[in-house]
This record gives structure tokens, C-alpha cells and sequence, in this order.
């Protein structure tokens, strides 16, 4: 919730030396005949008479991702801790990625929790990236905590600049990686704030909030405006709850666009299942629901931010889906906004129901680009695990956007959207059906319903993040348990790509 204190600092070895922190932290990488020292760590090693690493190995070190090994320095230099945080291995020439660097930024910075002022030379390999990695690490939620019990984030990093690039290139890089990992954060606070608390009109109280103080504009639609203008998935789906629905329109436009990007995020502020009831074992999960509008919001808003040369529009519907006697039920016919007809098999098949409606309005603006993202199906962890988002969509742009999830380091692969599957949506009295008539996979089968939804001619991604979404296991790296606000990188240097190259 709050960001440590975060500033640049020289990188002449006597300046590392003389750092006044608490803890300092260096890099370790792993190789086939044990551990070494990444970049970086000379001067600390040098002060230590060059036993830096013989005195990490002799505790344990070994280099691999997500180590920590805390030393004493006994005064040998200014900070009184030098922590050593595992790379893992280096890839091919020796190299070490940006991921590593933020993944072992993170660890060392959940490692940190208590320290009042630390310092680390990773900034040196990487400095984006061991700024997105500290404060994500050192992300937690605690408001709903009525004593922190001293677990305080660490309180302030001084980052060791880069060898290469001026002063200003520096700040420029600080500031555009603390807000893209704010934005993150955001995305966060907003997936771990309770149901009871988040539910689709504080929901989109908030959104208009953040937007409104970053110049970005705002539209939001109440359940009235949704009905009259015949919104009949989101009005469908978020009829069961006395919590009703809302759809929120941002709008950022940057100067002299140079392509029309539209974003569309899943707002299911709680899934139950509605009358086709989830089981009771992990319901409270689905407070997570709302992952993907949580995404598409922040990202619109680091758009402006960053001042990217696009027209970004994020169009995010929000309900809650609750069994009630006002609920919507199986066997029940939707009309959606734009005039096609769903018949529910499954009440639990929402989120495409809210997409729909999402999407459509959204290609109304002619964008040139579309996505989508979403926790859309339990197929996803299936088929690629808890890290791993899958992508559908038109090819070219698919391949892009999997390519760039990878490259950001929050995972991503494309798959495809078998022709074959739309026959398994035939209704026998509406346009489709909402689920297949069989159970295989089910991932894809939610990506060829959304596309029967997609104007002609946009270039669109969807992105199923169930899995990625939300960190059901332990912590690792700079990802905590609880929201992990993927995919705001992703979809941050999607935008950046196609401001860069159309
Ligand atoms: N929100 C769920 C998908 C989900 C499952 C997200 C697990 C995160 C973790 C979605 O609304 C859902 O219930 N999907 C159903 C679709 C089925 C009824 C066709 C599913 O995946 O079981
Ligand atoms: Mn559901
Ligand atoms: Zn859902």
C-alpha cells in the first residue's frame, strides 16, 4: 500500500562502500560449479578482502532464484547487513535478464520486512527492473489488519545507478518503473479489498477517482442507463444481487495519437456462481473475480501517466454474481447490447456474459486494437498452470501480446480458437449458447464465444488470467500472496509497442 522511500545513488566503489543503510543488497548467480557474484558486488567483495562469496557460500548460498543470505559485516563497510539474493542461472553468454533482476529484487524486499534503510547494487544490472522489483516485494495489504505486529515494509532504498546513461536518464527510468509498479499496487489493493467492500458501485467509485486525479475522463453507467440502452448481459448477470451493476468507460487521449487501443477487463466483484452454485470449498477466491477490470483500470491510467501517444479506452463492466429470486437462470434468453440473443445453460459462465456487452461497446469506437482480459475459466489453470496466461485472439496480434507477457516476465502463451468449437455453441433457441454442450477445452470454447462479439477488422487479444491473476501458494519473487495485478505489464508494453511501432 505504500511505496518504500525510494532515491539513486553514485556507484563509485568508495560511494557503495560508504552507503549508511541497514542492509545492502548484492546479487549471487548460480553455475554449475556453485555460486558466483553478479555485477555489481566488487566493491563490497574488495572491502571484505575478497571473501564475499567464500563467506556466502560457508552459509549456504548457492546463487539459485529466490535465495536470500544475510551477512554480518563487522564493519568492514557503512551497512551493517550485506544480503545476497539468488539470480539463478544466467542465460546464454553469461547474461542476466530483467525478470531475474526483478525477481530477486522482490525476494530481497520481502526479506527486508522491518529494515528502515537498505541499499542494492541489481539497480546496477538493471534499474527498471529492480524498482518494479522492490516495491512489488515489498507490497502487502494490511488494511484490514488491526495491528501490523512491527511487520513494516522495508522503508527506504537507495538504488545504486548504472554505469552507463546520464543522471537523467536515470530519473527518467526511477520514475517511469515506480509508476508502472504503483500501478500494479493499485490493481492489487483493488483484487484484495473483500467482496463486502468492493462491489460494483464503490467499484466504480474508485475506478473514476484514480482516473479523475490523472486527467483521464470518465463515464459511468448505473443500472438504469445499462437497462435503457439494453445492456442485457451485465443487467442479466448482476440481477441476482441487491449490489447492481455498473459499466465505467475511461478515456485517456494522448497527444497526437497514433493508434486507437481499446481495453475491456472482467469486473465480477464476487462469483458465487449464481443459481448454478459454485461448491462452498474456495468460493472466497472469487473475490478475485474482478482481476481484469482491476487491470484494464490501472493500465488506462498509467497510459496517461507515461503520456503514451495513443487513444486508450478502457470499458470495464462490473456486477455481482449472486443466487437470489432475482437472479438470472439456466434456460434463460439475454439480449445482448448490439442485439444478439444468448441462451444461459449456465449461470456460471457470466463473465463472457458481461464481456459481451463490454465488447461490443467497445468496438463501437473503432479502435485499431482490442484487449481483453479476464479470470474468464477454471480451463485455464488446467491447461497452463497457476503463471502462465493464456492468449487467444486474431493471430498476428496473439502471437504479439504471448511474446510480450513472456518478455515482461509475467508469462503468457498463445493458443488457438479451433473453428470447430462454435458448433458446440449452437442454441437451439437463441443466437448461442453460453457454454458447450461438452467439457473439453473449455478455455478456448469461452475465446470463440467472446469472438462472436468482436467487430470485424480489430486486431484483438484475450487473455485468460484464472490462474495468474491471483497467488493461491506461497510468495515468490516479487509476487506476495493474494491480487498480483497480472497483466498490467503486459498490457503496459503492449501499449508501449504499438506507440513505438504502430
Ligand atoms: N470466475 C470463474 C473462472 C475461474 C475459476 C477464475 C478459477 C479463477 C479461478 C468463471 O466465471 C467460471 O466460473 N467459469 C466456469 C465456466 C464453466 C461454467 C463453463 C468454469 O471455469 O468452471
Ligand atoms: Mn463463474
Ligand atoms: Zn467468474
Amino acid at each position: 500500500m505504500s511505496t518504500p522511500k525510494l532515491s539513486l545513488t553514485g556507484n563509485k566503489p568508495a560511494e557503495v562502500t560508504a552507503l549508511a543503510v541497514d542492509t545492502l543488497v548484492v546479487g549471487t548467480i548460480q553455475g554449475p560449479d556453485g555460486p558466483s557474484l553478479a555485477p555489481g558486488a566488487d566493491a563490497v567483495d574488495e572491502a571484505l578482502d575478497g571473501h564475499l562469496l567464500d563467506l556466502l557460500i560457508t552459509l549456504g548460498a548457492t546463487g539459485k532464484a529466490d535465495e536470500v543470505v544475510k551477512l554480518p559485516t563487522l564493519g568492514k563497510v557503512a551497512a551493517t547487513v550485506v544480503l545476497a539474493a539468488g539470480l539463478g542461472k544466467p542465460g546464454a553468454g553469461g547474461a542476466i535478464n530483467a525478470e531475474q533482476v526483478r525477481r530477486a529484487s522482490g525476494a530481497a524486499a520481502r526479506a527486508m520486512a522491518g529494515v528502515k534503510r537498505a541499499g542494492t547494487v541489481l539497480s546496477t544490472i538493471d534499474l527498471g527492473a529492480a524498482v518494479e522489483g522492490v516495491v512489488l516485494g515489498a507490497y502487502r495489504f494490511d488494511r484490514y489488519k488491526s495491528s501490523t505486529n512491527g511487520d513494516q515494509p522495508v522503508g527506504r532504498v537507495d538504488l545504486v545507478s548504472p554505469a552507463e546513461g546520464t543522471a537523467k536518464d536515470h530519473k527518467n527510468t526511477l520514475k517511469a518503473a515506480t509508476a508502472i509498479a504503483e500501478s500494479v499496487t493499485f490493481a492489487r489493493d483493488l483484487i484484495n479489498t473483500p467482496p463486502n467492500d468492493l462491489f460494483p458501485a464503490s467499484f466504480a467509485q474508485r475506478a473514476a477517482e484514480l482516473a479523475g486525479a490523472n486527467g483521464v475522463e470518465v463515464e459511468i453507467l448505473d443500472e438504469k442507463a445499462l437497462r435503457k440502452e439494453g445492456y442485457g448481459g451485465i443487467i442479466g448477470v448482476g440481477s441476482g444481487s441487491t449490489r447492481p451493476p455498473r459499466l465505467v468507460r475511461l478515456r485517456y487521449r494522448g497527444a497526437k495519437p497514433k493508434a486507437k487501443v481499446a481495453l475491456v477487463g472482467k469486473g465480477v466483484t464476487f462469483d458465487t456462481g449464481g443459481i448454478s452454485l459454485k461448491p462452498a470449498g474456495g468460493m472466497d477466491q472469487m473475490t478475485s473475480d474482478m482481476s481484469g477490470a482491476a487491470a484494464v483500470v490501472a493500465t488506462v491510467v498509467l497510459a496517461a501517466k507515461l503520456k503514451y501517444p495513443l487513444e486508450v479506452t478502457a470499458t470495464v463492466p462490473m456486477a455481482e454474481n449472486m443466487p437470489s429470486g432475482t437472479a438470472y437462470r439456466p434456460g434463460d434468453v439475454l439480449t445482448m447490447y448490439g442485439g444478439k440473443t444468448v441462451e444461459v445453460l449456465n449461470t456460471d459462465a457470466e463473465g463472457r456474459l458481461i464481456l459481451a456487452d463490454a465488447i461490443v461497446r467497445a468496438c463501437q469506437d473503432d479502435p485499431d486494437y482490442l484487449i481483453e482480459t479476464s479470470t474468464l475459466t477454471g480451463a485455464q489453470l488446467v491447461a497452463l498452470g497457476s503463471r502462465t496466461a493464456g492468449v487467444m485472439g486474431s493471430d498476428e496480434f496473439r502471437d504479439r501480446v504471448a511474446g510480450i507477457a513472456r518478455s515482461s516476465g509475467e508469462g503468457g502463451w498463445a493458443m488457438p480458437l479451433p473453428d470447430e468449437l462454435r458448433a458446440e455453441l449452437d442454441s437451439k433457441l437463441a443466437d448461442l449458447a453460453n457454454v458447450a454442450g461438452q467439457r473439453w477445452a473449455g478455455m478456448l470454447v469461452a475465446g470463440v464465444f467472446l469472438r462472436e462479439f468482436v467487430a470485424e477488422g480489430v486486431q484483438w487479444a484475450h487473455v485468460d488470467v484464472a490462474g495468474p491473476a491471483f497467488n493461491t501458494g506461497g510468495p515468490w519473487g516479487y509476487t506476495g500472496k493474494g491480487g498480483t495485478g497480472v497483466p498490467v505489464r503486459t498490457m503496459a508494453a503492449v501499449l508501449a509497442d504499438i506507440a513505438a511501432n504502430g
